[in-house]
């Protein structure tokens, strides 16, 4: 269970070591520091603010949805990481630590993205109405559950439970397939430009955290390939609620277009994307011994 160090024994920057400048996780450093600075209050909302203004009521509604989902689902990834970067600082993971103080940094500014969107297009109203059941399961209760494991049990297996829920499923089937629908439905129409900034920025930022996510699993199931069963059983644990939640999230267009879109697709991406992930772990368990191939992989994630 917990074995976690409670004195240190030499801090590493005091050594010759200083830091691994060639760790993948402190290269994922350097692109945050690089790419990670944009800010929410610099965004222009004010054609975003028209738009819906001049909106039909089922289209605001579409809208006032993603928003609910994607603005409490940013809340919560900020609010649940911190046993994350707590793990890997008490495992004296140096460069995995100073790369995890961008990841809150920038859940942070993506909450803030949110928050501000919606002052400034005037949907002020309480959204909670739109988290459905399915939706509640992953972010009211596995999520949250998964993460905080993590401040009494830090083995190996807890590890893989948690990044599976977060890392996998939360931001690289949902967040992914997400943002993807939001692009394809409102940056052909231009309704939506300040939203549209946005996420692309936040699109980025994510493909840093998946990639750390994606290493950390890999790190670990290479170490005991018996791991790659529990990020499977977690991975399956979470599908049917992942789907049923984007589900519930399309059933208001009916299956018609809306914004010159059949949002139908959403689903299918959704699956895509945990098909992508699921591939893209299973890799290590065949090479326990390779570390520094794994650490080449990383690398190419990252890129
Ligand atoms: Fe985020
Ligand atoms: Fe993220």
């Amino acid at each position: 269970m917990n074995s976690l160090p409670k004195v240190h024994t030499g801090f590493q920057s005091s050594t010759e070591k200083l830091l691994d400048w060639n760790h993948p996780m402190y290269k994922l450093y350097e692109k945050a520091k690089k790419f990670g600075g944009w800010n929410p209050i610099d965004i222009d909302f004010s054609v975003d603010r028209q738009s819906v203004l001049n909106s039909g009521p089922k289209e605001r509604e579409l809208v006032a949805q993603l928003v609910a989902l994607f603005g409490a689902g940013e809340e919560a990834v900020t609010l649940d990481f911190l046993p994350v970067l707590y793990t890997m600082a008490n495992e004296g993971r140096l460069e995995d630590t100073i790369y995890l103080t961008t990841f809150l940094y920038e859940e942070a500014k993506h909450t803030e993205f949110f928050a501000r969107w919606r002052q400034e297009v005037g949907m002020t109203e309480d959204l909670s109405k739109y988290h459905t059941d399915n939706y509640k399961k992953v972010f009211y209760e596995m999520l949250p559950q998964a993460m905080n494991a993590l401040y009494t049990d830090n083995s190996p297996e807890a590890q893989v439970r948690a990044l599976t829920t977060y890392h996998m499923v939360v931001e690289g089937m949902l967040a992914e397939s997400g943002y993807h629908s939001f692009r394809l439905g409102f940056q052909a129409t231009g309704l939506l430009p300040g939203m549209i900034e946005g996420i692309k920025n936040l699109g980025r930022d994510e493909g840093r955290h998946i990639g750390f996510g994606t290493y950390t699993l890999r790190r670990l199931i290479s170490q005991d390939p018996k791991l790659y069963d529990v990020f499977t059983e977690t991975m399956d644990g979470l599908l049917p609620y992942a789907i049923g939640l984007i589900n519930d999230t399309i059933a208001i267009t009916e299956g018609e277009e809306m914004y010159g879109v059949d949002w139908t697709i959403m689903t299918d991406y959704a699956i895509k994307q945990y098909n992508t992930r699921e591939a893209s772990i299973s890799k290590a368990k065949d090479h326990f011994d390779a570390y520094l191939e794994i650490e080449e992989e990383a690398e190419a994630i990252i890129e």
